[in-house]
């Protein structure tokens, strides 16, 4: 179907309310079902939902509170969730063999022993993340903490998550699946909504972007006027003082937080967020923000510095492993130092307390220049370099997401904390994961 650009408003997923029990947490129900959207204006997409939201419902977590998620499984098959960035007990973490059956429910448990950030969560079957998400099951979590309420950041309203998506769509409006040799989907959805429009005030807004991209849907994201936007954050905190970039990178998984200041332009302004990273046919048209009215209250100036990032040293690191990702042409499988995924082996076997230095090398031909994102769960790590060369301050803060290109290598370095037990790491492009490229570890306690 021909879907038009800038014809509907953005919409913000709803934000779930916490039941808050004495014992000092939050306790949330949610149950994941099928449901419809209407995405494309008059027709009906089957998605399957967490609450019946296209995206899933916002949670909205404070540092140093935990949090219970209850989740009950209505879908036609198992379910499993995954906390994208949270540092979790592994039983919580959506492991494989820790399904929840059709018809059953299953209590997560999230400590939020983190700083502010914005996480998601998201299903994770295995052989069918990518599908899984693509059909709707994802959500934005979203951890704040005392440092960040002290910067003054534009916030309530003006704080505003973008969950982009790439998805085709059948005449009837449907979701169709990439079919071969296509990569991206051609409508580009942001919070559920195509190529939709923000009005916005004279005053600087916090933008969240997620790229919940399913498949191979990298993003360059700029604004059409060719003004720089402040980076903020990345996948795993605040940055240590804003970035100005004209271009902002966005592999799937990844999360980079900008601030706008829109006081710099005239009532009647268009800006058009434009991704440049189209080659595959979707069309550069993200989304629109129009420059409707004057700031309805005060605001503060973006601050110069914001939250300090102690780099981890590289000389206090025990351990070093390497990581080769690659599709093995023979089997057509994506594996990882020759291997693919199996549930039951474990790959490594981290220390708690342990510092590690992981080189992860994309060792894909340029014939091929298949792109991978390195993800890992639990740990947050620093980027020490990408192909030798000290990484961007934009990358500079903590991460749980890498883009690697073809050919491509960086070394990225761990601390392992609070919970023993099994973890994944793997490609974030997931159908590269439904195809093997996936590791298991086993974080050992301490030796005595
Ligand atoms: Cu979003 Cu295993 O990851």
């Amino acid at each position: 179907p021909e879907v038009p650009k800038f014809a509907v408003p953005l919409t913000v997923p709803p934000e779930l309310r916490p039941r808050r029990l004495p014992e000092r947490l939050d306790y949330y129900d949610v149950t994941m079902k099928e449901a419809t959207a209407e995405i494309l204006p008059g027709l009906k997409t089957p998605v399957w939902t967490y609450n019946g939201s296209f995206p899933g419902p916002t949670i909205r977590a404070r540092a140093g509170r935990p949090v219970v998620v209850r989740q009950r499984n209505l879908l036609p098959e198992e379910a499993a969730v995954h906390l994208h960035g949270g540092n979790v007990p592994s039983g919580s973490d959506g492991m494989p063999g820790d399904e929840i059956p059709r018809n059953g429910s299953r209590y997560y448990f999230y400590p939020n022993a983190q700083p502010a950030a914005t996480l998601w969560y998201h299903d994770h079957i295995h052989h069918q993340e990518a599908v899984r998400t693509y059909r709707g099951l994802a959500g934005l979590y979203l951890i704040s903490d005392k440092a960040e309420d002290a910067l003054g950041l534009p916030h309530g309203p003006y704080d505003v998550p973008l969950v982009i998506q790439d998805r085709f769509f059948n005449a009837d409006g449907s979701f169709r699946l990439p079919g071969p040799g296509e990569f991206a989907g051609d409508v580009t959805l942001v919070n559920g909504r195509p190529h939709p429009v923000l009005e916005v005030e004279r005053r600087p807004y916090r933008f969240r972007l997620l790229n919940a991209s399913s498949f191979d849907g990298l993003l360059a994201l700029s604004l059409s006027n060719g003004d720089a936007v402040q980076v903020i954050a990345g996948d795993g905190g605040l940055l240590p003082a804003p970035v100005p970039v004209r271009s902002v990178p966005l592999a799937p998984a990844e999360r980079v937080e900008v601030v706008i200041d829109f006081s710099r332009y005239p009532i009647g302004t268009q800006i058009v967020l434009r991704n440049s990273l189209t080659i595959f046919g979707t069309a550069p048209e993200v989304m629109r923000f129009d420059v409707t009215r004057p700031a309805s209250s005060g605001y503060h100036p973006l601050p110069a510095k914001l939250v300090p990032v102690r780099r981890l040293k590289e000389s206090s690191a025990r351990v070093r492993r390497e990581f080769t990702l690659n599709l093995d042409p023979v089997t057509g499988k994506m594996v990882i130092n020759g291997k693919e995924f199996d549930p039951e082996r474990v790959d490594i076997e981290p220390r708690l307390g342990d510092t590690e230095i992981w080189t992860i090398v994309n060792a894909e031909k340029p014939a091929l220049p298949i792109p991978h994102v390195f993800h890992t769960h639990l740990v947050r790590f620093q980027i020490l370099d990408r192909n030798g060369q000290p990484p961007e301050p934009i990358e500079a803060g903590w991460k749980d997401s890498v883009n690697i290109e073809a050919g491509g290598w960086v070394r990225i370095i761990m601390k392992f904390g609070d919970f023993p037990g099994r973890y994944l790491y793997h490609c974030h492009l997931l159908g590269h994961a439904d195809l093997g490229m996936m590791g298991q570890m086993n974080v050992r306690r301490r030796r005595h």
